[in-house]
């Protein structure tokens, strides 16, 4: 998070945390997919370079298909990267292996943007929030759940309730809750408010931004929406084709804008409402 001199919000804990170099990804094209035999791979990340402070929070912008979400999900080795170098807390993790990854895998958490697709609904709350922590062999995992669902403000009766009995918010606050239990270093929040009315926006995002401080997360940040970069990222990222066409700090990024791609996503921004301009 940002405060109005730009300085690191908790520099005791300095120090990058995740970081990516030369980092390309292709997936195959099947559009292009011969009948018989492989689909050609195509690029869709091409040699970036990031660094995201421990603490801090990354905003991950660009056109649809620009390749955000593939870029985060290359980041927590959800697909496998075609050449260049992750590395988490500085441990070169490109190339581990399931077993050896099964560690770091707690370590770094997602929230994604559909938390009614994401969350079981045959499961209540409370089983929800205890599953991965049962499988990364969590002690005390009642007490936990419990906590879980504090620090996203919900109520700990909600536990014993199922999705479709939740609002929107609610869902995504347990996804939160879900992710955060593990107690995870390093969130990637893609699109998470994407699907939520305005008002229910601003409370997640007021809880992640919270949370962030609270417990110390770092965050990479993918969003459409602008505005909602500027309130919660200390830094941001212009992606257009896998390839970055802006990168630093948000403040300056948003003042001085030296992309021309930037400048338009920028220009872009729907003049923001006063009635809901309440965060
Ligand atoms: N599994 C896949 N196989 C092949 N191509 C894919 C796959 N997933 C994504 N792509 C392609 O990669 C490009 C980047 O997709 P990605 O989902 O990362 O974009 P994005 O920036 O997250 O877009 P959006 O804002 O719409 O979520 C797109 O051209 C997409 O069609
Ligand atoms: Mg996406």
């Amino acid at each position: 998070m940002h405060d109005s001199s730009g300085a690191p919000k908790n520099p005791a804990a300095a120090g990058v945390l995740v970081s990516a170099k030369a980092l390309d990804v292709a997936l195959p094209d099947m559009a292009a997919k011969p009948v018989f035999g492989r689909a050609p791979l195509i690029r869709i990340i091409n040699g970036i370079d990031l660094d995201i402070a421990r603490g801090s929070v990354l905003g991950i912008v660009g056109g649809s298909g620009s390749g955000k979400s593939t870029l985060g999900r290359a980041l927590l080795r959800l697909i496998e990267p075609a050449a260049g170098t992750i590395e988490f807390d500085g441990l070169d993790i490109t190339r581990l292996g399931e077993d050896a990854l099964r560690p770091v895998r707690r370590r770094m958490q997602m929230i994604f943007q559909d938390p009614m697709s994401s969350l079981n609904p045959r499961r209540r709350v409370g089983a929800i929030i205890a599953d991965p922590m049962q499988m990364h062999g969590f002690d005390r995992i009642d007490g936990r759940i419990d906590d879980a669902l504090d620090h996203v403000g919900l109520p700990r009766g909600f536990r014993s309730r199922y999705p479709h009995e939740l609002s929107g918010g609610q869902r995504q606050r347990v996804g939160i809750a879900r992710a955060i239990a593990l107690e995870p270093e390093f969130i990637l929040a893609d699109e998470i408010v994407s699907g939520l009315d305005v008002s229910s926006q601003a409370q997640v995002l007021n809880v992640l931004a919270g949370l962030v401080g609270e417990l110390g997360l770092t965050l990479a940040f993918i969003s459409h929406d602008l505005s909602v970069i500027r309130r919660i990222c200390d830094q941001v990222m212009v992606l257009q084709r896998g390839s970055i066409v802006e990168y630093g700090d948000v403040d300056r990024v948003f003042d001085a804008p030296q992309a021309a791609y930037t400048r338009e996503l920028l220009d872009a921004i729907p003049l923001p409402d006063p009635q809901q301009a309440n965060w």
